[in-house]
C-alpha cells in the first residue's frame, strides 16, 4: 500500500532510491516518484507505471544530491498517471513529500486552500499535505508537522525534504508504518525493514503520533507532545539474502518451494518430543476465558478458518473467526474473557490493527500471530507467536499461510493442555506427527508440482473455477480460490460441498471445472455424494485428496493425491497443491505473478 524511501548520506541519493524502491515495490506499483535535494537544488522526477518507467525517464539524467526521498504508489485518491505520482510539491516548490495513507478531511482541507490561493496539480488527497505545510510554515518544521497532525485526520506516513532545510528529511507516522534505518554516517527511512536490508539491520521504529528529523549523523524521534523520545534499537533478524530471488523465476515459486523450511524453523522454536513451547501463553492465559475471537484480512483470515476447527477440535473451546474489516464496526460480544487472536502476515495491515485496538478496549488479552515481531500489530498485542517465515515478496501470500496453519496447530496443542483436554499420551502422539509435517511437505511439493502444470492448462481456458471441500477442506478451499483469482485473474468461487446444489450448480455445465478437497475421512463420503451432482452435469473434477481417503476415483477427472497425515494437520500439505495450481496457471497466462494487477502486499489503508 504505497511504499516510502528515503536516505540521508554520503552516497549517491537517486541510485539508492532506485533500489529501495524495487525492494518495497511489492507495496504498489502504479507509479513511482523521487525527489533529490542538492544544496538547496530540490529535483522531483516521476512517472506513471511499474518502476522501470521511472528509470526510463531517469535515464540520461544524473541527480547531484545524497539526500533524498522516493516512492511507490498504489492508488487510492486519483489515477495512476504522471500527475498523481508522488513526490507532491507546494506551489513555491519548496517542499517535497511522500505519502502512504488516506487523508479523510483533503477535500475540506482542499477548498480552504485554494480559496486562499494555492493551486493543485493533483485529484490526490496527498498534494493538500505540501500545500498546507506551505501555508502554516512559520519557523521549523517540527512545529509545522505538529500544526498539520491537528488539521487532518486519517491514517499516514510522511515524509519531507524542504529546500530551504537541506540535509535533512522530516517523518511523521500518524497510524501507518514507518521504521528509521541507521547506517555509518549515513540514515534511512522506508515503510518496512525489508527494503533497507541491503544497507541496515538496526532499526528505530516509529510510533504513532511521533516525528523524526533524520540527517547523515544523527536521528532525533520526537513524541506527540514534543518530547524528545528515546528509541531503543530493533535489531531485525532477516537479511538482505533472503529479499533475492536465488535463480528463481518469481519469488512466488521460491517461496512456495521454501515452505519445508519454514515449517522446521517453526516447529523447532515452539516444539519438541517433549511440550510445545509457548511460555509468555502463561501470563495471559486464564480459567476465565471463555472463548476465542480470530480476526484477520485475506489469507490470514482463511488461515483463521482452520485455526478455529483445529481449537476447536484439541483445546475444546468456542471459537469465532470474523474479518477484520467488519469486526471492527460490528455490535461484538468480546468481553474480558475473550482472547482475541490476530493474525497478519505484515502486522501492519490497518484492519487487522483496528479490529485489535477495539479488541483491547474491551478488555480482550490479545495474541498476535504474525511474521513480523517489529510490526505494529506485534507491538500492541500480549502475546506474540513469531512465524518465522522470512520475509514475503509475492503479493500472494503462500509460506506465511502456511506458517499461520502451524502456529494454530502448536497454539491448540498447547491450550489443550493447559486446560488439560488431552491425555499426554495424546498430546505427544499430536507432537510426533508434527515434527514429521516438514519432510511431508517436501514429498508433496516433489510429487505434485508436474500434475498441476498439466492441470493448469487446462484451468487457464476456463470462465469460472469452483472449490469445494466441507468443514476443514472447506476452509482449505477458500485459500485456494483466493490464491487462483488473486493472480490469474480467473473467476474462482468456493462452497461448502453441500452447498453447491442451493444454487451455484446452476453454472455448471459440460468441462466446469470442480476442485474438490477431501482430507478428512469421515467426510469424503459425503463431498464424494456431492461430487456425483457435479459430474451429472458433465462438470470436470479435479479432486485434491489425502493419500488412502477415497477407496474409488469412479466420478474424478484428476486425482492430485498428498501424503496421508493426522485429518488435522491436513492444511499444510493440501494447500501446496492449491498453491502450485494457481501459481502455474497464471504462468501460462502471463500474469504479473509477483505483482498482480490492482493489489499490493500490505494493506495499510481502511
Ligand atoms: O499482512 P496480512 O497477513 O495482514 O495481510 C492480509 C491480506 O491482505 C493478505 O493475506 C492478502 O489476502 C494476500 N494477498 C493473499 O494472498
Amino acid at each position: 500500500m504505497c511504499g516510502i524511501i528515503g536516505c540521508a548520506g554520503r552516497k549517491k541519493a537517486q541510485e539508492f532510491l532506485m533500489q529501495g524502491l524495487k525492494k518495497l515495490e511489492y507495496r504498489g506499483y502504479d507509479s513511482a516518484g523521487l525527489a533529490v535535494l542538492n544544496g538547496d537544488e530540490l529535483k522531483v522526477v516521476k512517472a506513471e507505471g511499474e518502476l522501470n518507467k521511472l528509470a526510463e525517464k531517469l535515464n540520461s539524467r544524473s541527480l547531484e544530491g545524497s539526500l533524498g526521498i522516493g516512492h511507490t504508489r498504489w492508488a487510492t485518491h486519483g489515477i495512476p498517471s504522471d500527475e498523481n505520482s508522488h513526490p507532491h510539491q507546494d506551489c513555491q516548490e519548496r517542499f517535497a513529500l511522500v505519502h502512504n495513507g488516506i487523508i479523510e478531511n483533503y477535500q475540506e482541507l482542499q477548498e480552504d486552500l485554494e480559496a486562499q490561493g494555492h493551486t493543485f496539480s493533483s485529484d490526490t488527497d496527498t498534494e493538500v499535505l505540501a500545500h498546507l505545510i506551505e501555508e502554516i510554515y512559520e519557523k521549523d518544521m517540527i512545529s509545522s508537522l505538529q500544526k498539520l497532525k491537528e488539521k487532518t485526520t486519517g491514517s499516514y506516513a510522511l515524509a519531507v525534504i524542504d529546500r530551504k532545510n537541506p540535509g535533512k528529511i522530516y517523518a511523521l507516522r500518524q497510524d501507518s508504518p514507518l521504521v528509521i534505518g541507521l547506517g555509518e554516517k549515513e540514515n534511512y527511512l522506508a515503510s518496512d525493514m525489508p527494503a533497507l536490508l541491503n544497507v541496515t539491520s538496526e532499526f528505530k521504529i516509529l510510533e504513532d503520533g511521533e516525528m523524526a528529523v533524520i540527517d547523515s549523523e544523527n536521528v532525533r524521534i520526537i513524541s506527540a507532545d514534543n518530547q524528545t523520545v528515546k528509541r531503543a534499537i530493533f535489531k531485525a533478524d532477516w537479511d538482505a539474502e533472503m529479499v533475492e530471488k536465488k535463480g528463481y523465476e518469481h519469488f512466488m515459486l521460491k517461496e512456495i518451494y521454501e515452505q519445508p523450511i519454514v515449517a522446521r524453523r517453526i516447529l523447532g522454536e515452539y516444539l519438541d518430543e517433549y511440550q510445545v513451547k509457548i511460555p509468555e501463553l502463561n501470563d495471559i492465559w486464564d480459567k476465565d476465558i471463555e472463548r476465542i475471537m480470530i480476526t484477520a484480512c485475506g489469507t490470514a483470515y482463511y488461515a483463521g478458518l482452520v485455526g478455529k476447527h483445529v481449537l476447536a477440535e484439541l483445546a475444546h473451546l468456542p471459537v469465532e473467526v470474523e474479518i477484520a474489516s467488519e469486526l471492527r464496526y460490528q455490535r461484538d460480544f468480546l468481553t474480558e474473557n475473550t482472547l482475541v487472536i490476530v493474525v497478519s502476515q505484515s502486522g501492519e495491515t490497518a484492519d487487522s490493527l483496528a479490529a485489535l485496538k477495539k479488541a483491547q478496549a474491551k478488555g480482550c488479552k490479545v495474541l498476535a500471530i504474525t511474521n513480523t515481531p517489529g510490526s505494529s500489530i506485534a507491538r500492541s498485542s500480549d502475546v506474540v507467536i513469531n512465524i518465522m517465515a522470512g520475509p514475503e515478496i509475492a503479493v500472494a501470500s503462500t509460506k506465511a499461510y502456511l506458517a499461520m496453519l502451524i502456529a494454530f496447530y502448536l497454539l491448540a496443542l498447547k491450550l489443550a493442555e493447559l486446560r488439560e483436554e488431552l491425555s499426554r499420551k495424546k498430546l505427544a502422539v499430536h507432537r510426533r506427527e508434527l515434527l514429521r509435517l516438514p519432510e511431508k511437505i517436501t514429498a508433496t511439493l516433489n510429487r505434485v508440482e508436474k500434475q498441476c502444470q498439466k492441470i493448469a492448462d487446462y484451468l487457464k481456458d476456463q470462465q469460472s473455477i469452483f472449490f469445494i471441500g466441507r468443514n476443514l477442506d472447506y476452509s482449505l478451499s477458500l485459500e485456494g480460490a483466493l490464491k487462483l483469482k488473486e493472480i490469474s485473474y480467473l473467476h474462482a468461487e468456493s462452497y461448502p460441498a453441500g452447498e453447491l446444489k442451493h444454487g451455484t450448480l446452476a453454472l455448471v455445465e459440460e468441462g466446469v471445472p470442480v476442485i474438490a478437497i477431501m482430507t478428512q475421512k469421515e467426510l469424503a463420503p459425503k463431498t464424494l455424494s456431492n461430487i456425483k451432482e457435479v459430474t451429472a452435469r458433465n462438470g470436470r473434477v479435479i479432486a485434491v485428496v489425502s493419500g488412502g481417503i477415497i477407496t474409488s476415483q469412479e466420478d474424478l477427472d484428476e486425482v492430485i493425491e498428498v501424503p496421508l497425515c493426522n485429518g488435522l494437520w491436513a492444511g499444510v500439505l493440501t494447500v501446496l497443491p492449491l498453491q502450485l495450481l494457481a501459481y502455474h496457471t497464471a504462468k501460462i497466462l502471463g500474469r504479473s505473478i509477483d505483482k498482480p494487477r490492482n493489489l499490493a502486499k500490505s494493506v495499510t489503508v481502511e
